[in-house]
């Protein structure tokens, strides 16, 4: 009975941040996602990306999202893989159920600027060098080089947990998102149309 309730919890506080039980709030102690803490700036990144789409909402951090992606990070960085063309696109995904985007920067540079700029400029590649390649007006079949664009901004995955690690030569940055984003039949209603008043941003950003 103990354990059932736990997982009802569980369940609501995702979506609520409260539990209720029989009539009670109860508020957990240890929720399992944080929508300030932002120590790799895995957030700020993903959040100034997803506003300049329309009915976008901004991406909470989900503790279990965060291992996940750590765990897959510390697996390439001991393989690794070389990616020469920085595009992310030769890297194997984890098999995973929730989205992943993956991508590997030079480990001289990400030591010397630190990990949140090399998540930083992993967004950047995900999102600047991709949107401009996305056909709003005829968005499936989707395209084979606008996924990671369009998992950043996919309006239901609304949870993420990126990490970082280094191997011998590169670093690799891996995002987890929940629920995972890319579903075939859903790209027009999970990737806004960015909006008029974003194009300044836009500009600054890309
Ligand atoms: C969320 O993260 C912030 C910043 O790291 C921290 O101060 C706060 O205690 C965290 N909240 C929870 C509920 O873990
Ligand atoms: C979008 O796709 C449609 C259908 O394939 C095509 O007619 C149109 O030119 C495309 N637009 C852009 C900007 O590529």
């Amino acid at each position: 009975m103990v354990l059932l309730l736990v997982a009802v919890c569980f369940t609501a506080t995702l979506s609520t941040g409260k539990c209720q039980t029989q009539g009670t709030v109860v508020t957990t102690s240890t929720p399992p996602f944080n929508c300030s803490a932002d120590d790799l700036g895995q957030i700020t990144e993903h959040n100034k990306f997803r506003l300049l789409h329309e009915k976008t909402a901004p991406v909470c951090l989900l503790h279990s999202l965060v291992s996940s992606a750590q765990k897959y990070a510390d697996t390439l960085a001991k393989l690794n893989i070389e990616d020469p063309q920085g595009t992310a696109r030769k890297l194997p995904h984890s098999s995973t159920n929730d989205g992943e985007n993956l991508c590997a920067m030079k480990l001289r540079s990400c030591k010397r600027n630190g990990e949140a700029w090399c998540v930083k400029m992993c967004l950047k590649i995900w999102y600047c060098a991709e949107e401009k390649h996305y056909n709003y007006s005829h968005p499936e079949p989707p395209s084979p080089i606008t996924g990671h664009f369009t998992q950043v901004v996919w309006k239901s995955s609304d949870m993420v947990g990126c990490a970082v690690s280094h191997g011998s030569t590169k670093t690799y940055v891996v995002c987890h998102y929940s629920w995972r984003g890319n579903i075939d039949g859903k790209y027009k209603a999970n990737v806004g149309m960015k909006t008029a008043e974003s194009q300044s941003n836009y500009d600054l950003y890309c």
